[in-house]
């Protein structure tokens, strides 16, 4: 890509501006009767237009040619494990566990290696949210993605990557998220051979930060700490492959030219990344294991007050100091439904069984908590203040309970249940 270095701007929620060239962006207006140097103005928009003033997310986008410039999408035939649709028939109150799966796609790019395991909702319905995983071993060449079905939420596991989107140029490694607006146009490239995460694909409003109430005006995730890319941009005139993931289908189509052109931006409908490492992670320094809400980086609301369409929510080190509290998180069922994930490390609620790069499901009203040896340890352990290292868990919970793919239910382990036999039965004297 042309134009800048990898730089950031940085801040959530803001509203930013860059160039590629300089000159490139209009001056006090966003539609001029003509552009500099011939570019097309064109509006992203992520909100309604009439949504209230904080609520509203555009950009606009000054390119070589109009995104308009497309013949028709056809079916996508490739990446057979995206958005297949989940599993039709009852659904057991099971929990559910998975190793890292062995079999996920060899050879493919980001968009071919990418495998759902868990959704809900149409995605037309606005709401809801995926989680997929994504196995890379090669560069998305001549082809970009897009997706008009929800924002995308990256969490690499292994290997670094490269997202070229029309905004600029993002890397994100092991610790960081990346954050794909709606509809915007990106590629990913591996800049350390393969690549595996995590990717949650949210339907409904976009994430934001969540308030923090007494907290006061700092801390969890802080705005500054979100970097956005600058302008960079493609002037390109190659077949460049266009793969939509539209109403929960994939399309294709190819243009004559790349359509990563854009060569100077304004608005606050922007990309970004966030390294996790900074989240200000606070908890209780008295007793009591609080509410995991504690450790939320990102929300989408739903359309009841106080009941997140998607919560994103890390377990990242930290140090443990509760008096007379059992640590870890005790016993709970939730109407809300839990998908968990490791990026690396060992989670403290679990002995074994959860492994980087796995997955767990926890749905509406399932009892779950600390298996036997770990509930054993917290029990046990003399309480003096204590750090958990190395380690950094997160978990992608909604209101609305996901359904597994026939690929993640193929593959769940059998045996998960027993992490909670053999508990000995409380004595009354
Ligand atoms: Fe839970």
């Amino acid at each position: 890509m042309q134009g800048t270095d990898l730089r950031y701007m940085s801040g959530f929620g803001g509203h930013f501006e860059s160039e590629a060239v300089e000159g490139a962006l209009p001056k006090g207006r966003n539609s001029p009767q003509r552009p500099a140097f011939g570019l097309y103005a064109e509006q992203l928009s992520g909100s309604a237009f009439t949504a209230p003033r904080h609520e509203n997310l555009r950009s606009w986008l000054y390119r070589l040619r109009p995104t308009a410039d497309h013949r028709p999408f056809v079916r996508y035939e490739g990446a057979k494990l995206f958005a297949p649709g989940t599993v039709k028939q009852p659904l057991a109150p099971n929990r559910l566990r998975w190793n890292p799966p062995g079999d996920l796609p060899s050879g493919a790019d980001f968009v071919d290696g990418m495998v759902t395991m868990l959704a809900n909702r149409d995605p037309s319905d606005l709401e809801g949210v995926a989680v997929h995983l994504y196995r890379a071993q090669r560069n998305m060449e001549s082809r970009v993605f897009i997706n008009a079905d929800g924002e995308l939420l990256i969490i690499p596991q292994e290997g670094p990557i490269e997202l070229q989107t029309e905004l600029g140029r993002i890397e994100a490694g092991p610790g960081d998220i990346a954050l794909i607006p709606r509809g915007v146009r990106f590629r990913v490239r591996l800049l350390d051979g393969e690549a595996r995460g995590y990717v949650a694909e949210n339907h409904g409003l976009p994430f934001r930060l969540p308030d923090l109430g007494p907290i006061g005006a700092n801390g969890l995730a802080n705005p500054r700490d979100f970097e956005v890319p600058v302008a960079s941009y493609e002037d390109r005139d190659e077949p460049t492959e266009v793969i939509q993931k539209y109403l929960g289908s994939l399309w294709t189509t190819t243009l004559d030219h790349s359509p990563l052109d854009v060569v100077g931006w304004h608005g606050n409908y922007v990309p970004c990344r966030y390294d996790l490492n900074r989240f200000n992670t606070i908890g209780t320094v008295s007793y009591d294991h609080p509410d995991p809400s504690i450790f939320t980086v990102l929300t989408s609301p739903s359309n009841v007050p106080g009941r997140a369409n998607a919560d994103f929510v890390i377990f990242p080190p930290r140090w443990m100091v509760a008096e007379d509290t059992f640590r870890p998180p005790w016993f709970h069922r939730n109407v809300m439904s839990e998908a968990m994930g490791l990026i690396y490390g060992e989670y403290d609620a679990k002995a074994e069984g959860f492994a980087p790069g796995g997955l767990s499901l926890h749905n509406l009203m399932s009892g779950h908590g600390p298996d036997v040896e770990s509930w054993k340890k917290a029990s046990e352990a003399e309480l003096k203040p204590a750090k958990i290292e190395s380690t950094l868990a997160f978990m992608v919970e909604t209101c609305w309970p996901y359904r597994p793919t026939q690929f993640a239910l193929d593959r769940a382990q059998p045996d998960y249940d027993e992490a909670w036999a053999g508990f000995p039965k409380a004595k009354l004297r």
